[in-house]
């Protein structure tokens, strides 16, 4: 019996222009990397200039921009948004992938200044870069049937020990995508992925020294990686699903549906 053959990579997003934050690595770089390898011209931010530039020098001449600033910063966003206006006048897909979670520990003793530190970078960030897609005349957004993809998390769906904040910034992240979705249909789709924990920077005190006991409770069997999501974003990003919008797509190896959590 023959091999079956690995599944060709499309060019769905020829001729289209995709716009990930927080990319220099991890999850948002794999999502770049996927994007662009199906035709998108990507443009990538993360807060390290330098980092930032590494990541950018991997991807074919041309086809992908870095530019640096902070997620929560309305001055970064602006020159973000201005500099795509102006060398594309364009703009296909937004991909809100930054996510911080700064502290951990019992909800209960949360300090309120981190906390309103992860609204502001996870949930009115979120939202910042939506509104501000949509309302720049320069992007043609709605013209050309947008799509959002956000990264929420199943911490979002079940309590998570030691990152609840951080859970319930992800539960607003998903609602408010069911909610823009509503508001923005039909020009507009606007959906989210929800991973369980995917090997990254990120998430390494969720796993370092114990990848094999973790990973056992995972019924696929391991954990996630950046490709992982990057298939799930695509794929709402995507022609393909033309008729999907206001979904969180959980993606997260049934960690959540055996009882798990993040
Ligand atoms: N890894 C997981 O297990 C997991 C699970 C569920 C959800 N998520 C979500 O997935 C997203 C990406 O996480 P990741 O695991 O890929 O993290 P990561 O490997 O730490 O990468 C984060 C990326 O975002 C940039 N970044 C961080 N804070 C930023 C800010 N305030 N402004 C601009 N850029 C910023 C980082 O570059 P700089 O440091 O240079 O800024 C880096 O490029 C987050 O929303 C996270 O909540 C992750």
């Amino acid at each position: 019996m023959s091999e079956p053959t690995a599944p060709q990579s499309g060019q769905r997003f020829a001729g289209q222009v995709a716009l990930i934050t927080g990319a220099s690595r991890g999850i948002g770089l794999g999502i770049a990397q996927r994007l662009n390898a199906e035709g998108a011209t990507v443009i990538l931010t993360a807060r390290k200039a330098e980092a930032l530039a590494e990541a950018v020098a991997q991807f074919p001449d041309g086809t992908a921009v870095g530019i640096a600033g902070k997620s929560d910063d309305a001055a970064h966003r602006a020159e973000v948004f201005d500099t795509i206006a102006e060398k594309f006048g364009r703009l296909d897909v937004l991909v809100t992938n930054v996510g911080i979670n700064p502290v951990y520990g019992p909800l209960i003793d949360i300090d309120l200044d981190a906390a309103r530190k992860i609204l502001d970078v996870n949930v009115i960030g979120t939202l910042a870069w939506i509104q501000e897609a949509v309302h720049h005349e320069g992007l043609n957004f709605r013209e050309n049937k947008g799509r959002v993809v956000s990264i929420s998390s199943v911490a979002g769906q079940v309590p998570s020990p030691g990152i609840s904040f951080y859970g319930i910034s992800k539960a607003a992240v998903s609602h408010l995508t069911r909610s823009l979705a509503v508001e923005l249909g039909p020009d507009i789709r606007v959906n989210a992925v929800a991973p369980a924990v995917v090997k990254t920077d990120f998430a390494t005190a969720l796993y370092e020294g114990r990848e094999a006991e973790v990973a056992a409770t995972y019924p696929a069997g391991r954990l996630g990686t950046p490709e992982d999501i990057a298939g799930a974003v695509a794929y709402l990003a995507s022609a393909d699903a033309e008729w999907i919008t206001a979904q969180v797509l959980t993606a997260d190896g049934g960690v959540i549906t055996a009882g798990g959590s993040a």
